[in-house]
């Protein structure tokens, strides 16, 4: 029979196990993630289950250091630290993946491509999604992962219940080729910006609306400063978790290991509460009470579907038209 005392001797020779497939170090190894959003989203709740889960595998052989609302970077800065190694990783909204030279990755932003987050996976658990994370290693970035976040909301401090309203507003975006195209579809004004300035824009009046799911939405407090919204659904955000290739391909293959299970585990995690936490956010706006919510009807729907599908058609040339139609056919839909 064990004893307790013979669990404890058990436990200790588990943990000793686990160190010894370590290198002895002297000092823990360290990864900088730096993010662009609240602690409390699915991405900054992802960031914090890798965390932990990272640091209990590694039995603390490594540390991972979490640097959430762009305290260390801004959106563009982030990916430039990431390749100079002054952080080794991060989640990066797909749509900011052009600057790097991988634009491919704003297919996902391709207005009405997706009926929620099961057509989501049929793009990132297959083959489209395998090949687009191979891209970066020329960049010297390895792809990890795939995080959800959500469905977007269009807002603004006027109505934004038709195409028509849109004329003229000035409208934030994050650095996306296929946005800037949908905001011009539309007859607004895009403006690319840093998710870090959106908040302090909105209040001073230097854009009139943006689109963001809901829980970035609420967690910036942007409700406060949009008097409308519509839950139009009309585009995905969602991240690829990167990191520093030289960094990731120099560690210790039995540490690597660890950590690729930790990465495992975070993505299930942060996948599975995505939904969620966009629900939750969504009610809290609403309850709050500062923004007025539309809901579409499926005549408003369809206009939109109607001025936005085009854009698909006028970007193939940028994200390649064969790899559009392999979306399609991976979704089992025609456009
Ligand atoms: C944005 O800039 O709106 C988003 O990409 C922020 C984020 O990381 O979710």
């Amino acid at each position: 029979m064990l004893t307790r005392r013979s669990l404890a001797t058990l436990a200790g020779a588990a943990v000793l196990a686990l160190t010894s497939a370590f290198p002895a170090l002297a000092e823990p190894i360290v990864i900088k993630f730096s993010h662009v959003v609240a602690p409390d989203t699915p991405k900054g709740k992802g960031a914090q289950k890798f965390k932990e889960l990272a640091e209990q595998y590694t039995n603390g052989a490594v540390v991972v250091e979490v640097y959430p609302n762009s305290q260390l970077y801004k959106d563009k800065e982030e990916l430039e630290a990431l390749q100079l190694g002054a952080v080794q990783m991060l989640a990066p909204s797909l749509a900011k993946f052009g600057p790097l030279g991988v634009q491919q990755f704003e297919l996902f932003d391709l207005p009405f491509l997706m009926n929620g987050y099961d057509d989501l996976r049929k793009i990132t658990d297959g083959e489209i999604g395998k090949g687009l994370l191979a891209k970066l290693d020329d960049k010297g970035i390895k792809g990890l992962a795939y995080w959800d976040n959500g469905f977007k909301v269009f807002s603004a401090n006027s109505p934004v219940v038709s195409p028509d309203d849109f004329l003229g507003l000035k409208m934030r975006i994050q650095s996306s080729k296929i946005l800037e195209a949908q905001m011009q579809a539309l007859g607004a004004v895009p403006q690319v910006m840093a998710f870090s300035e959106v908040y302090q824009a909105l209040q001073t009046g230097v854009v009139d609306g943006t689109e963001n799911p809901p829980s970035n939405m609420y967690t910036q407090k942007m409700h406060e400063v949009q008097k409308h919204a519509t839950l139009s659904n009309h585009g995905y955000l969602g991240y690829a978790v990167i990191v520093n290739k030289a960094f990731w391909d120099g560690l210790d293959p039995a540490v690597r290991d660890q950590l690729d299970k930790a990465m495992a585990e975070a993505t299930v995690y942060a996948n599975s509460i995505a939904k969620e936490e966009n629900d939750n956010a969504l009610k809290a706006m609403m309850d709050a009470g500062t923004t007025e919510w539309h809901e579409l009807t499926d005549d408003e729907r369809a206009a939109f579907v109607e001025v936005l599908k085009p854009v698909h058609e006028q970007m193939a040339d940028r994200i390649g038209a064969d790899l559009i139609q392999q979306v399609y056919t991976a979704l089992g839909t025609t456009n």
